[in-house]
């Protein structure tokens, strides 16, 4: 449901791998939401947190030293919204949803709306501004 489509590609091989791990993560997340049998999601949804904070981390790296090697001029700018990305995931509070089987779920929608709006709005209107530089 959550995947690539032919608009999200840049053309450049090791970000378009990157980006689609991205989706796979916001996947994980909608299959997180509907699964109804797992009746504690906490620690399912703090395995997925910490691996978009640590897969996120090393794809912003990746395509910032990309920016820098064609001197891309708008890079501070670009980097800034990555790390307001990072801050907002290292905000979502899970410590208070152990055993609040509807608060996990709203916690994974909000995650999961947080992670969709941005991933599609900043690879179609950030990322694709270096691609046509
Ligand atoms: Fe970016
Ligand atoms: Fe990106």
């Amino acid at each position: 449901m959550y995947k690539m489509k032919p608009e999200y590609y840049t053309g450049i091989m090791a970000i378009d791998k990157e980006h689609a791990r991205l989706f796979e993560l916001v996947q994980q997340a909608h299959d997180l939401l509907n699964n109804d049998i797992l009746l504690d999601k906490s620690d399912r949804l703090t395995d997925l947190i910490s691996e978009l904070i640590n897969y996120t981390r090393t794809h912003f790296s990746h395509e910032e030293e990309y920016m820098e090697s064609i001197h891309y001029e708008q890079l501070a700018l670009h980097a800034a919204q990555h790390r307001k990305f990072e801050e907002s995931l290292a905000e979502f509070d899970l410590d208070s949803l152990e055993e609040d089987y509807d608060g996990q779920n709203e916690a994974i929608q909000n995650l999961l709306d947080f992670l969709v709006n941005w991933l599609i709005n900043h690879i179609m209107k950030v990322d694709m501004l270096y691609v046509k530089q």
